[in-house]
Formats: structure tokens, sequence, C-alpha cells
């Protein structure tokens, strides 16, 4: 069988460097689940994360129970059901637009919890200073609908607001973080020194386990705000908590020749296992095994060289890893390798543990649709209805 496999003293590795930062900076570091909320891994972050960030009631429940601590919530829009639970247990829930604050606002202030300040209520400020170069994963692009930008802001009601998230970043370093606060300042500034405004969340996308990610200059940012602003700082990274931690190892089920080509058929597809290859698109590490490698996946067992596939024709045998599925484009790339592959031979796709494991299973923790069907006579009956427990049934 096809196995994620996740090194949990890799994560550990990751979470005593989050956590250092986060000590050294007065800052609260949570754990964003969308992009890693394997449960068996969840235990090993629990200790060195101030919570987590959740995207919705699923991942808010799942963070509440495996990692405690602090449970932040934002989401694009909000069900009732959903915020009367939230309202329950959550400490931070942010809204993304102002007619979403103004529909829920009565409802939230009404919330024992929020009068005790136990909850507090914030809005997603959408700074509009891009700092990526892939406009799937940044949120600041003309037309985007994460974040209100400053002019909303104006003549808005926020009695009752007393926090500010921004997320704009994307696997970038303290640089891009300094100058995106400083746009942010700029335009949302006097809002943020204003007494109302108690907590500040930067999101994520900073990549501060990445051996050059400059960490003194995100502790200088973190202390400045803290000081200047007198807020309390978040952030949420993801990545940075589950970067090189995992791999999915694969096995050759077939191998021939078609139209010019070498197949290698795999036991994994880009589409079920890692949509990320087709949607960003990227190109994934490559490892075969081979007695001479000394290729470095993140994760490495005793008695197994690595050897690293490089672009088609590099190496002396290329092929096309394709996937076991009917879409034509469900292929992870054209690789070559030092060796000829056969079938049974296991293959190594590197860095899988995190936005690859949530996406084969529920990303940001989204309920399913329900499968219902029509029948002749007009009626409707539920066929299938998916709950919290088949979530977290399929986290491992
Ligand atoms: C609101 C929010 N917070 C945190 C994150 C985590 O980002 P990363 O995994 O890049 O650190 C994301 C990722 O999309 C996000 O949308």
């Amino acid at each position: 069988m096809a196995q994620f496999l996740i090194s949990l003293p890799a994560l550990e590795r990751n979470a005593r460097m989050l956590q250092e930062v986060a000590q050294a900076a007065g800052a609260h570091m949570l754990v964003a689940l969308k992009a890693f909320s394997t449960t068996a891994g969840l235990g090993v972050l629990k200790p060195y994360a101030a919570g987590c960030c959740a995207s919705g009631l699923y991942e808010a429940r799942l963070g509440a129970r495996h990692l405690g601590g602090h449970v932040a919530v934002y989401s694009p829009a909000y069900r009732e059901a959903e915020l009367a639970e939230l309202l329950e247990f959550a400490h931070h829930i942010d809204f993304n637009s102002i007619p979403q604050w103004q529909r829920w606002r009565g409802l939230c202030l009404a919330h024992p919890r929020v009068q005790s300040g136990q909850l507090q209520l914030g809005l997603r400020i959408n700074p509009c200073f891009s700092t990526g170069h892939t406009a799937l994963y940044d949120p600041c692009v003309p037309g985007s609908r994460l974040g209100i930008p400053a002019d909303q802001l104006q003549g808005a009601d926020l009695t009752g607001i007393s926090g500010l998230h921004f997320h704009t970043l994307c696997e970038q370093g303290a640089q891009e973080l300094i100058d995106t606060f400083r746009a942010f300042e700029k335009q949302f500034g006097s809002l943020l020194a204003s007494p109302q405004i108690r907590y500040l969340n930067l999101g994520g996308g900073h990549w501060i386990t990445k051996p050059d990610y400059d960490r003194p200059a995100l502790i200088n940012l973190l202390r400045e705000i803290r000081e200047m602003y007198h807020v309390e700082v978040y952030l949420e990274p993801g990545e940075a908590w589950a970067i090189h931690t995992g791999v999915l190892r694969a096995r050759v089920l077939d191998i021939f020749e078609s139209l010019g080509y070498q197949h290698a058929i795999l036991d994994v597809s880009a589409s079920a296992h890692m949509p990320d290859v087709l949607e960003m698109p990227y190109r994934p590490e490559v490892y075969a095994l081979h007695p001479a490698g000394t290729g470095t996946p993140a994760v490495q067992l005793p008695g197994e060289h690595y050897a690293p596939a490089a672009h088609p024709g590099e190496k002396a045998h290329t092929y096309r890893l394709g996937a076991p599925t009917c879409l034509a484009g469900d292929v992870i790339g054209d690789f070559s390798f030092d060796a000829p592959l056969q079938v049974d031979d296991t293959v190594i796709l590197d860095d899988m543990s995190h936005y690859t494991i949530v996406k084969t299973t529920h990303f940001n923790g989204v309920p399913h649709p329900d499968i219902a069907v029509l029948h002749a006579d007009g009626s409707i009956t539920t066929a299938k209805r998916f709950s919290y427990a088949d979530f977290e049934s399929r986290l491992g």
C-alpha cells in the first residue's frame, strides 16, 4: 500500500524552533490546521503550540480536542449553527466582510463569553499589498474575496471588535512580513493604536523553520508591534510546523512504452492525493531507492539509500510518472533515474506532510455536501450525510 510517512522527531524539531521564536518575541504561535491536521502529529506539536488556527467548526473542534489552548477561527462566511457552536468554545472569531460582521454582530455580542472577554471578535483586513508570485495563493490579488480593504472600514460600526487579522504571505521571509506590516500600518495604524484593539493576528505564510529565515528580524518586529501598539500578537503558520517532515511512499504498478514515452504507473494519484501538483502546479522532489544514493528525503529509514530523480533526459532512464486513475492529466511529471524502474519498486515523493494529507481528506475541514437522491415522485431522500466523525476519522 502507498503510505504517507510522517516523522514525529522532525515535527518536534520544527515545533521547538517555532516555540523559541514565540517565547523570544512574547507572541503566540498557533498551528494552522488547514496545512496539517494529522491527529497523531498534533500530539507532538501540542506542548509547543499556543493553540490552533481553524478555518471553521470542524477544524476548531479538532484543535480544541487534540491541541488544546487557544482556538482562533477565521472563515470567509459562517453558517448560523456553526457560529452558535463556536461561540461556546472559541477564543477569537474573525469575520471576513462588513456584511458578515453586521449579520452576526447581535448574536455574538449577546453571548456571555463575549461579554466576559473569554471570546474576542475580530476582522480580517486586506492590506492590498502583494508580496507573492503565485496568484492562486495571493489573498491581495485584484478581485480577492479575502479580507476587508481600508475603504470599506470607513463608517462601519466596529463596536465589539477587538482584533485585527491579516494573512497575505505564502512561503515567505521576515522581510516580506515587515514590508506588509508597514503597508498595513499606513492604512490601519490609527485603528491598531486605538485602545479598542487588543490583538493582532499576522496570519500564516511565514517560513520560520527554513534554515535561511531571518528569525531575529521577525522577533524584533513582533516585539516592536507589542510595545508600540499594546496588543497581543498571534502568528498562525501551517507549513512551517510540518515542512520537511513527511513523504509519500508509492509503488510502481506498471511500466510500459506508449506514444514515445516510457510510463510508470504508481499507486498514487496527483488528483486524489496531491492536488497541488496539478493546481499550483508544482513538481515534487522524487527519489528512488538505490544502494549508491546520497539523497536526503524528509523521512529516511534504516538501511535505505535514496537517489534523487532529475529532469527528463538528465539521467539515463526517463519515465512519465502517472496515476492509476482515468484522468488523462493525472500525471505527477517526467523524471529521470539512474537505474531503470521495475514493477514493485518504491518511489518516494518528498515533503508531503503539509497541505497534501489535508487535501487527501477534507481541506479546511469544510463539511462535505450531503449526497441525496431525487425519486420519480419528486421526493428527495438523503443517502449520506457526512459528520464531524467522518472528518476526524480520516485524519489519522
Ligand atoms: C488565514 C490563514 N491563516 C494561516 C494560513 C497558513 O499559511 P501557511 O501554511 O502558508 O503558513 C493560511 C493558509 O492559507 C490562511 O489562509
